[in-house]
């Protein structure tokens, strides 16, 4: 059962990766608290709803349902969450329990964070990017009209529980897209984990249990690593962003339809691997290597009529640049990156034609 602490300067939790532990899950809600509320989506609660509704047996729990989509994940959802609470005698003793994916972790958490100015939650991801990336780490948040996630709090959970069985009825690409995000915390921080992906690639595929364990894991600890030793993205938190800028460009220029965000990412690698070749000197080897892991991982959908050139233009207007500077994260090698700014326009602009020459599509 392994378990990672993340110590941020509000208050340590600890992330809990284990086969199951959804049946566990009355341990880690205090017993004082009031009522539990329960954010989840339809699909998520008919699937895995009884297990968790079995654990909580007997303690005051309401189900609160979430439309889910990327386009509900609004401040009026989050609203309309708080009036149900208060309808239902929601008081500062209730608790949260953000039970979904990624969308949901994100609206319960900030439902949580903002609710009688802020109650406790406990998040319990569903889908593979919500395990290993969205649920740990405290962000939360919601979408505006002029973007993504550009309201939210830090709300730091009381506790992570990560049961990797859940994500046995995620669709492939779902699944899939969860894998791009752990492939990158191996090209961040641990070359081992990228050899797990280069060695057991069908045994993931398949979603054997003990190597889905194993990496979820490996991706929950850098996480928690990264987390506890930054917890506002000042400087270090930055490297989670690997893959993401360009990534992001692909997403907004396809109006987050047609690809999954972990899609995008799988862009964004192989883009900025090219890019790392030219600006970190990061060998042509690996980065042949490592855009071969991601192909292999793939197909994305297709690239079909997008322009490298309107991605470009994409770049200034991203909500990570700092001071009208770009910066991107580029390995060096497998397993170390380092952020840079400044990087010829000319590179970034040949990284993308090259990405969207060499990503797998259908
Ligand atoms: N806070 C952060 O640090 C952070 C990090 C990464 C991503 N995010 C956010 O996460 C969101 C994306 O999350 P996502 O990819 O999990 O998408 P999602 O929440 O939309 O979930 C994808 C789909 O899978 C369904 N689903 C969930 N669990 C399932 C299961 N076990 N079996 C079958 N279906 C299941 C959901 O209902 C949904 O239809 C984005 O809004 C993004 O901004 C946040
Ligand atoms: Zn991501």
């Amino acid at each position: 059962m392994p378990s990672f602490r993340v110590a941020t300067p509000a208050h340590g939790y600890d992330a809990t990766i284990e086969r199951g532990v959804l049946r566990r899950a009355a341990e880690f809600v205090p017993p004082r608290a009031g009522t539990v509320f329960v954010v989840t989506t339809e699909d998520v609660w008919r699937l895995h709803g009884a297990k968790l509704a079995g654990a909580l047996a007997g303690r005051a729990i309401r189900v609160l349902y979430f439309p889910g989509g990327e386009d509900r994940k609004r401040m009026a959802e989050v609203e309309a969450l708080a009036d149900q609470m208060i309808a239902a005698g929601g008081d500062r003793t209730s608790i949260v329990v953000a039970f979904g994916g990624g969308i949901v972790t994100d609206l319960g958490g900030f439902l949580a964070a903002i609710f009688m100015r802020g109650i406790p939650v406990v998040q319990i991801p569903t889908t593979l990017l919500a395990q290993v990336d969205a649920a740990v780490g405290g962000k939360t948040g919601a979408n505006l009209v002029s973007g993504k996630n550009l309201i939210g709090a830090f709300h730091q959970p009381l506790a992570v529980l990560i049961d990797p069985d859940v994500t046995a009825t995620l669709p492939d690409r779902e699944y899939r897209a969860g894998l791009y995000e752990i492939i990158k915390c191996g090209v961040i921080r641990d070359r081992a984990l990228f050899g797990v992906f280069e060695t057991e690639r069908d045994r993931i595929a398949e979603r054997a249990h003990d190597v889905l364990e194993h990496i979820i894991a490996a991706a929950v600890r850098i996480k928690a690593e990264v987390v506890s030793e930054d917890e506002r993205e000042s400087d270090l938190r930055r490297i989670l962003n690997f893959g993401h800028t360009i990534g992001h460009t692909l997403e907004a220029e396809t109006s987050y339809v047609r690809f999954l965000h972990g899609e995008a990412v799988a862009f964004g690698m192989i883009a900025a691997a090219k890019l790392a070749v030219t600006a970190a000197g990061f060998p042509e080897a690996e980065c042949a290597r490592l855009c071969g892991l991601v192909n292999s991982y793939g197909p994305i959908p297709s690239l079909d009529g997008i322009r490298s050139q309107r991605l470009f233009a994409r770049l200034a207007s991203d909500k990570k640049t700092l001071k009208g500077k770009v910066h991107f994260v580029l390995p060096t090698e497998i397993g170390v990156v380092k952020v840079i700014s400044g990087v010829a326009e000319e590179a970034v602009l040949e990284a993308i034609e090259w990405a969207l020459n060499n990503c797998a599509t259908a």
